[in-house]
C-alpha cells in the first residue's frame, strides 16, 4: 500500500502541472491534492487490476481520476454550506486558505479534469466509454451528489436505518465501489466475477463510511487529521447514533465478513485486497 500511495503521490500532481490555467486555480487544486490522504480508492482500483495478474501501468490515469474526484468532494463537503468544517487532511480546508469561491472553481476543475485523464489514458475506446460512464454515474445524482444531498436534507432529522444506509452507500460507497469496478474492466473480468466484486465493493463501501462515523467520535484529532464532532455539531445522522458506538461495530463487522464471502468467491489472487479490506475496517485514520 506505502509503494502504491508513493506512485500516485508524483502521479496526480504531474496531470494538473502541465495544464494551462490561471495560477490562483492551479495552486488551489494542488494545495488539496498535495494534502495527501490514505489514497484508498486508487489504491483499492490498483490492487483489483493486479489480483487479475494485469500490469498496473494502464490504469494509472483512471485511479487518479478517481482520487481527483473524490477530492473534489472533499473540499466542497468542508464548504460552510455543507459540513462547515476547518480541518482536512491534517492542514486548513481549502476555503480557509483560499477563500471560497476558490475553493469551489478548485473542486469543480478537479471533477472535470478526471474525465480527461480517462479519455487520454491507453486503455481501449470500449473500455474507456464504460468506464467514464460508471465514473460519471459514481459520482453523480444517481451516486455520490445524491448521498450528499441526502446526507444534508437529514440534518437534524432521526432517519431511519433504511435511510441512513442509503446515504452511506451513495456518498461514500458508489464511489469505492467504482474503484473496484474499474480494476475488474480493466482486469476483463468475466460476468459472474464482477457480480461479485460490486457485492464486495457495496459492502466495503458501507463498511468505510461507518468506521469514518466512528472515528469521528472516538478518532484522535492528529490522526484523522480532521476535527472529530463534526457529525454532532451538525446533528447529522450517523451509525453510532442510529445503533450506539457498539451497534456501529457490529454492523462494520457484518459488512466487512459478507465483502469477505464475496470476494472469495469472485476467485481471483485476492490477498492485497484482502488486506486493504481489513485496513478499512481497523484503520484509526
Ligand atoms: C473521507 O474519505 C470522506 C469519506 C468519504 C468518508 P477518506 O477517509 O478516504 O479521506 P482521505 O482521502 O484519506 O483524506
Ligand atoms: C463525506 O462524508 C462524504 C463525501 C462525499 C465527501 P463526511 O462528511 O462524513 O466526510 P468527512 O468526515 O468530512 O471526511
Ligand atoms: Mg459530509
Ligand atoms: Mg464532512
Ligand atoms: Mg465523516
Amino acid at each position: 500500500m506505502n509503494e502504491c500511495k508513493k506512485r500516485l503521490d508524483q502521479e496526480l500532481p504531474s496531470y494538473i502541472n502541465h495544464l494551462e490555467m490561471p495560477e490562483s486555480l492551479k495552486e488551489a487544486m494542488l494545495y488539496s491534492i498535495h494534502a495527501g490522504g490514505k489514497r484508498i480508492r486508487p489504491i483499492l482500483m490498483l490492487a483489483t487490476v493486479e489480483a487479475f495478474g494485469e500490469s498496473i501501468d494502464q490504469a494509472i490515469p483512471i485511479a487518479c481520476a478517481v482520487e481527483m474526484i473524490h477530492t473534489y468532494s472533499l473540499i466542497h463537503d468542508d464548504l460552510p454550506a455543507m459540513d462547515n468544517d476547518d480541518l482536512r487532511r491534517g492542514k486548513p480546508t481549502n476555503h480557509i486558505v483560499f477563500g471560497e469561491a476558490a475553493a469551489i472553481l478548485a473542486g469543480d476543475a478537479l471533477l472535470t479534469q478526471s474525465f480527461e485523464l480517462i479519455a487520454d489514458s491507453n486503455l481501449n475506446s470500449e473500455q474507456k466509454v464504460e468506464l467514464i460512464k460508471l465514473l460519471s454515474h459514481a459520482a453523480g445524482p444517481s451516486g455520490m451528489v445524491g448521498g450528499q444531498m441526502a446526507d444534508l436534507d437529514g440534518e437534524k432529522q432521526a432517519l431511519t436505518l433504511e435511510q441512513l444506509e442509503y446515504i452511506h452507500h451513495h456518498k461514500t460507497g458508489k464511489l469505492l465501489m467504482f474503484s473496484i469496478m474499474a480494476g475488474a474492466i480493466i482486469g476483463n473480468a468475466t460476468p459472474l466475477q464482477r457480480e461479485h466484486l460490486q457485492a464486495f465493493g457495496e459492502h466495503i463501501g458501507l463498511s468505510f463510511q461507518i468506521s469514518d462515523d466512528i472515528l469521528d467520535v472516538e478518532g484522535d484529532e492528529g490522526k484523522i487529521g480532521k476535527q472529530p464532532g463534526s457529525d454532532e455539531n451538525n446533528e447529522k445522522s450517523t451509525y453510532p447514533k442510529l445503533l450506539s458506538l457498539k451497534g456501529a461495530k457490529e454492523k462494520l463487522k457484518h459488512h466487512f465478513d459478507e465483502g469477505l464471502s464475496h470476494l472469495s468467491a469472485a476467485n481471483i489472487k485476492e490477498n492485497r485486497l484482502r488486506s486493504i479490506a481489513k485496513f478499512i475496517v481497523e484503520r484509526d485514520h
